[in-house]
């Protein structure tokens, strides 16, 4: 495994759409396992392809740090509800800005073994399954923020994610 650089804001690659996996090659076992140990070492809670500079429609999510998801292909099925909360990006270090996102989220997607599974969240996990997912699709979250973008050690007690 090894660190891969993360693409900031304004890197031409976060703003591309993502091409679908067909199959995990060992490459791309790789770029998972490249992609999990650059989201902990980041402290992030999440973690899209595109984000690495690989336009492959891969996430990875740890709410917790206890609780790793591997999504390929994500696609959301269902939302409901609302919350609006402070957001971040690896991609964009230091900031955080308020976004509405759904409650609730259930997404499908792909496992390792291309298995495909459904997975339901809420409150963070549900607003990480939003963002990462708009990665794929070249957007960021700075399109949907209410407001300026501030500074997180503005931040009293919201976590960034
Ligand atoms: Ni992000």
């Amino acid at each position: 495994m090894a660190l891969r650089e993360i693409r900031e804001y304004g890197d031409d690659v976060l703003a591309r759409p993502c091409k679908e996996v067909k199959e995990v090659t060992p490459r791309i076992r790789e770029l998972i396992d490249d992609m999990f140990e650059t989201m902990y070492e980041a402290n992030g809670v999440g973690l899209a392809a595109p984000q690495v500079g690989v336009l492959k429609r891969i996430v990875v999510i740890d709410c917790t740090g206890e609780d790793p998801h591997l999504l390929i292909n994500p696609v959301i099925l269902e939302t409901s509800g609302e919350q609006t909360g402070y957001e971040g990006c690896l991609s964009l270090p230091g900031k955080s800005g308020v976004v509405t996102r759904p409650n609730y989220v259930k997404v499908r997607a792909y496992d390792i073994d291309m298995k495909p599974f459904e997975l339901e969240g809420t409150e963070l996990l549900a607003r990480a399954i939003c963002h990462e997912t708009d990665h794929l699709d070249g957007h960021m979250y700075v399109e949907k923020v209410e407001g300026d973008l501030v500074n997180n050690e503005d931040l009293q007690e919201e976590e960034p994610s």
